[in-house]
């Protein structure tokens, strides 16, 4: 039944005092509507940072080390994360549908490794799929100056506009093949170029000069883990490019194949959301990695 004497009541307009200022803390992402706004505020925590934990490389590698068993291992990890970037199969497989944890869902399928060049890539997962997963966002792999470079920038903008219908943001993945470039000039090149296409988050390598990147990219930048490092390098890569204007990292190998990937997410947690120097970070490493 309507409350018509709480109507009658009601005095405290507030008159006079302005409403606070809408700010956002995802870079970028301040016009966009409410719907992306709160998929975004899934992935980036309030210090307008995140850490992902992508275990999708299954889709063109196979079953590599550290992912043997998804069922095993991504239910001990998945806690420490923000996001989970993952394929369909990967997440109907090994994550609880209860799970309240950010959603990177991969939609594209690309040439496994057996292939040299991998770059011409299709949409491996349409939207109404993304929405059914109850995607966070949409990660597509671009090969910006590769053979299939128009086929994989397609993707991205077909997926762009999809997402921009229902509200999912699109995650626009910088790929390195084989015999392509990694310097400042490329990667700024590539990020910018994905983010001026549409892309809402980008994911890339780190780099000399990454300050020069983050800056002129006017929307998240998140870092690619890339094949194992020593624990300690990793965390140091993750430091410098969160003081370089990251937002985030998007680690798989570097957690996965780590002596104790439980003990390593902890650690990455406390340089990207807790202020950590790495060596702190790293000493913390390896006390946890005994327990
Ligand atoms: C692209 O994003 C790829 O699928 C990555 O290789 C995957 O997400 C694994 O990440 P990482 O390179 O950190 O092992």
């Amino acid at each position: 039944m309507a409350d018509k004497e709480g109507n009658i009541i009601a005095k405290d307009y507030g008159i006079g005092i302005k409403p606070p200022a809408q700010t956002f803390h995802v870079k970028g992402m301040g016009h966009a509507e409410w719907g992306m706004k709160t998929r975004l505020s899934q992935i980036f925590a309030a210090d307008g940072r995140t850490i992902m934990l992508a275990f999708d490389h299954g889709y063109i590698m196979g079953s590599t080390a550290g992912l043997e068993r998804l069922d095993l291992v991504i239910p001990q990890l998945m806690k420490y994360a923000d996001c989970l970037m993952a394929t369909r199969g990967a997440l109907r497989a090994c994550v609880p549908p209860d799970c309240r944890k950010a959603i990177a869902l991969r939609c594209t399928a690309d040439n496994s490794v057996l292939k040299d060049d991998m770059s011409h890539g299709v949409i491996g997962v349409g939207i109404e799929d993304a929405i059914r997963m109850n995607a966070s966002c949409m990660a597509v792999q671009c090969f910006v100056g590769a053979d299939g470079e128009l086929g994989s920038l397609n993707n991205l903008v077909r997926t762009v506009d999809a997402g921009e219908r229902y509200g999912i943001p699109v995650l626009g993945v910088v790929a390195v093949g084989k015999e392509m470039e990694r310097t400042t000039r490329y990667f700024a090149l590539a990020t910018r170029l994905l983010s001026e296409l549409g892309a809402h988050i980008i994911k890339t390598y780190y780099c000399e000069n990454f300050e020069q990147i983050t800056a002129a990219c006017p929307v998240p930048i998140v870092i690619a883990g890339g094949k194992k490092v020593p624990e300690l390098d990793a965390l140091q890569m993750a430091y410098r490019a969160i003081s370089e204007g990251a937002a985030g990292v998007d680690m798989g190998r570097n957690v996965l194949q780590a002596e104790s990937p439980v003990a390593m997410l902890k650690a990455i947690r406390m340089v990207i959301h807790e202020g950590a120097k790495p060596e702190e970070a790293y000493k913390a490493y390896q006390l946890m990695k005994e327990d």
